[in-house]
This record gives C-alpha cells, sequence and structure tokens, in this order.
C-alpha cells in the first residue's frame, strides 16, 4: 500500500478543505507509506501571478504542516521538486486520446466558469496522472470531484501496460471519501472558495465570529418554536466540529424550542475554536520558524526523487527512449 495525494495551492484553505481532504490525509499516514505533495504545476492552470503562486505554495505548506503531516512519516514535497513528473506526463500524453480529456468535468466546468481554454488546462488530467503513477502509487485518496480524474489515470496505466508490458506503471485505487464528501459553506451550497462562501481555516477569530453571526443562513423559525434539523447548515458544520455529546445537546434543544439561532451560532462558534485554535498557534509557531519549513520541504524533495527515479528509468526502457 502506498497512499498518495495532492493538494492546489490555489487559495486559503477553508473547513470544507480539512474535513474533505486535509484530516483524511493526517490519519491515514499512520497506515502506511504515504506521499503528499502541493501541486503548484496544477495550480499554474488558474492563478497567473508569480508572486501570488509562490505565497499560496509557502503557506499552504504550512497549513499541511499546522493539520498535523508528519513530515518523518509522509514523503511531503511540492510537485516541482521533481520536475520529471512532466516527463511521465509526456509520455502518458501519447496514449491519451482526445476525446476523452474533451469528456472531463472539471475542463468543461472550468471553461464554463470563464477560464480560457489553454492546452495546461486540458492536459491537467494527464499531470494528475503522471502525479500518481510516478510514485507507484497504489491508493489515492480523493474528494468526489476528482473521481473522474482518477478514472483516466488507472485507464492511461492500463494502455501503457497494454502497449509496453504488464507492470510498467501500477494501477492505482482511488479511496472516495463519501462522509464529508460535502461540507455546505455558510450559504448552504457546498462549501467552495469559487462561491465566496467559505469559513477559513486559519483566520482570526473575530474574522469567523463575523462569518459565524452575520452570514450563516439560518431559517425564520420563531425562537419559541422547534427548529427543523434536516437541511440545518448550522447543525451540519457543528456535527463536524463539535462532540457526540455536544451535538446530542443541540438536537435535543432544536427539537424543544425556545432557543434562538444567535445562542446556537455562539455554540457552534465556541466548537471551532476549540477545534481550530490548537492548530492555529501550531501554524504561528511554524510560520514562526521558516527555515523549518525549507527543510521539511528539501527533505521532502530528496525523499520523492529517490522514489521516483526507479519508476521513472522503468518508464523509459519500456517505452524505449532509454
Ligand atoms: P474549492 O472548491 O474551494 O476550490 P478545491 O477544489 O481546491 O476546493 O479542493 C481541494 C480539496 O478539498 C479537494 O480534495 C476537495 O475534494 C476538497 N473539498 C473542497 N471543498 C470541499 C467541501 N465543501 N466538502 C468536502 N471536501 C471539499
Ligand atoms: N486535482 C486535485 C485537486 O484539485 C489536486 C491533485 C493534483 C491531485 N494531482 C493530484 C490529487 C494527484 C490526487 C493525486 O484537488
Amino acid at each position: 500500500m502506498r497512499i498518495l495525494t495532492g493538494l492546489q495551492p490555489s487559495g486559503k484553505l477553508h473547513v470544507g478543505n480539512y474535513f474533505g481532504a486535509m484530516e483524511p490525509a493526517v490519519r491515514l499516514q499512520e497506515e502506511g507509506p504515504a506521499f503528499y505533495f502541493i501541486a503548484n504545476y496544477h495550480a499554474m492552470t488558474t492563478v497567473r501571478n508569480a508572486d501570488e503562486l509562490r505565497n499560496y505554495t509557502r503557506e499552504l505548506a504550512i497549513d499541511f504542516l499546522a493539520c498535523g503531516i508528519d513530515p518523518e512519516r509522509a514523503v511531503f514535497f511540492l510537485q516541482s521538486a521533481v520536475p520529471e513528473v512532466n516527463e511521465l506526463a509526456w509520455i502518458l500524453s501519447n496514449v491519451c486520446p482526445v476525446s476523452q480529456l474533451e469528456k472531463a468535468h472539471s475542463y468543461k466546468d472550468k471553461v464554463a466558469r470563464g477560464f480560457s481554454p489553454y492546452h495546461g488546462l486540458f492536459a491537467y488530467p494527464v499531470l494528475m496522472a503522471a502525479d500518481i503513477l510516478l510514485y507507484d502509487a497504489t491508493h489515492v485518496p480523493v474528494g468526489k470531484d476528482q473521481k473522474q480524474h482518477l478514472e483516466i489515470t488507472r485507464d492511461l496505466a492500463g494502455k501503457i501496460n497494454e502497449a509496453y508490458g504488464e507492470g510498467t506503471l501500477v494501477v492505482p485505487e482511488p479511496i472516495i471519501r463519501e462522509s464529508t464528501a460535502v461540507v455546505p459553506g455558510v450559504d448552504g451550497q457546498k462549501m467552495s472558495k469559487s462561491y465566496g462562501n467559505t469559513l477559513p481555516l486559519f483566520a482570526e477569530p473575530s474574522e469567523v465570529k463575523k462569518i459565524i453571526m452575520k452570514k450563516l443562513v439560518t431559517d425564520a423559525t420563531p425562537l419559541e418554536d422547534p427548529k427543523p434539523k434536516e437541511n440545518s447548515t448550522l447543525l451540519a458544520l457543528y456535527r463536524l466540529m463539535a462532540s457526540d455529546a455536544e451535538v446530542a445537546a443541540m438536537e435535543a434543544d432544536y427539537d424543544r424550542g425556545g432557543i434562538g439561532y444567535g445562542e446556537f451560532k455562539k455554540r457552534l462558534l465556541e466548537a471551532y475554536l476549540e477545534r481550530f485554535e490548537p492548530l492555529r498557534a501550531r501554524r504561528q509557531e511554524i510560520t514562526a520558524d521558516p527555515a523549518y519549513v525549507d527543510e521539511v520541504l528539501a527533505r521532502g524533495a530528496e525523499r520523492a526523487r529517490a522514489a521516483a527515479a526507479p519508476v521513472l528509468d522503468r518508464v523509459r526502457r519500456a517505452v524505449g527512449i532509454a
């Protein structure tokens, strides 16, 4: 078993990213060798400013560490530290039909949202396949939105094996997270930085308070009446952050009535602060020690290169360029 996943440095982390991607990655590093990387080549498909990209990349590295990625255990690195991934992407692109990429939802969605249909955006899934296949990953935890990209990865690995010999590439399995598949945003839709509805993971408490108190949607049930539990965004977020006993108490108070949403929002804020304050403190410590972050990334780059070299060597021989 070899676990691998990547996150793009394309904005500030939010609670949806945490429960959907970060926390599962932290948990999985206990279960076997894990490779976690920051997909900065991928972020180039949407981030056009060099300083911004550098900055997001650095911030995300600190986020990963603050959330509990253990760089002794997991191999933690920047995608660009192993530029050979582009060579594997090129090799894969020769077995990837254009029609397969034309069907990719994420490409179609991004173009529909106004991103220019550049080749980088179009070829995104091929680079993602290379990310995974370069490290002989066997298990790839991703959100539902990435399911199709994993199917493309498996397909391309299969085509290489068919053309150049079984065993040239390891065909990986996705691990699709269903339980936290969709963390709702403060407007009740899927939390996403592109919808402006996020609860940030590392904001100042005063900012989080403002978002919860002013932006989080609730319905118009009068204070004294029981509150509907189904479709309650407030309750859905609380369930992610509070203890079982606290959740049971809030559910009972919803049923009973007599308590207004203002009070429930305060409880949500408390649960948020209790859950994330230790991470925020850790993040501040890491931010104050840039040499530590450099060191972690340098060591991760070394370990990632060492893992990639024999795989690339195997593939280069198999396809006839070595
Ligand atoms: P965004 O939608 O904010 O742009 P990304 O697409 O960059 O987020 O997602 C990064 C990771 O976080 C992915 O693994 C994705 O599945 C996960 N993720 C993003 N939003 C949510 C959410 N609302 N609920 C659960 N997981 C999410
Ligand atoms: N496309 C993924 C996302 O947007 C990020 C990513 C890039 C990735 N390469 C990967 C995820 C390889 C898993 C494996 O979330």
